[in-house]
């Protein structure tokens, strides 16, 4: 199952926002059972997932802030509700732009603990899209307590918000 609010419905709208030519090399950074790079796969990208602790064949072990891969290797980088896990988010923008070629296109959905904007701005993207689904990750993440299913996760504290972000590496 999905790690993330909106499930595959979510992947696919991040994907249409996102605008990459078919054939683009797309790394989803903290890729878990790999659903989104099936999802790559099956629809004409050449998807690649990445993981700390993989939980399916799809997807290779590895930090997504340290990935290995030379500069400029890929068109497109997704991440659904795995940066702010990785308790660096600066450092995970940093590695994404870097493996980004120029032009390439970041598609973000995370917890923020700051406006994520100015955040994607500081670390070299222009921000074509935002969207706030505070609301829904709030319904998403209940429901996840609820089936017992949220065990184990890193509870955010604090004031913060989920967004959608789509930025280009200019
Ligand atoms: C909530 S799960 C989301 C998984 C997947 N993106 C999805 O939407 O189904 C977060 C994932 O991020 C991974 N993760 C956290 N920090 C990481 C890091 N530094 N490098 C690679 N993976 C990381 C975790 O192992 C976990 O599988």
């Amino acid at each position: 199952m999905n790690g993330h609010p909106g499930g595959a419905a979510h992947t696919r709208r991040m994907l249409a926002l996102g605008a990459l030519a078919p054939g683009s090399r797309v790394l989803d950074m903290g890729a878990g059972a790999g659903e989104t790079v099936a999802l790559l796969r099956g629809s004409g990208y050449d998807g690649v997932g990445l993981d700390l602790a993989p939980r399916g064949a799809n997807v290779r072990t590895g930090d997504f802030l340290r990935t290995g891969f030379p500069d400029g290797s890929f068109d497109g980088v997704i991440s659904q509700c795995a940066f702010y896990l990785s308790g660096d988010v600066p450092g995970a923008l940093a590695e994404s732009r870097r493996i980004l070629k120029t032009g390439g296109v970041l598609m973000l959905s995370d917890v923020f603990f700051e406006p994520p904007v100015p955040l994607l701005t500081r670390a070299g993207f222009s921000v074509l899209v935002c969207e706030d689904m505070t609301a829904q990750w709030r319904g998403y993440y209940l429901e996840a307590v609820w089936r017992g299913a949220a065990d184990g996760c890193r509870v955010p504290r604090g004031k913060c918000g989920y967004h959608l972000l789509i930025g280009r590496k200019e």
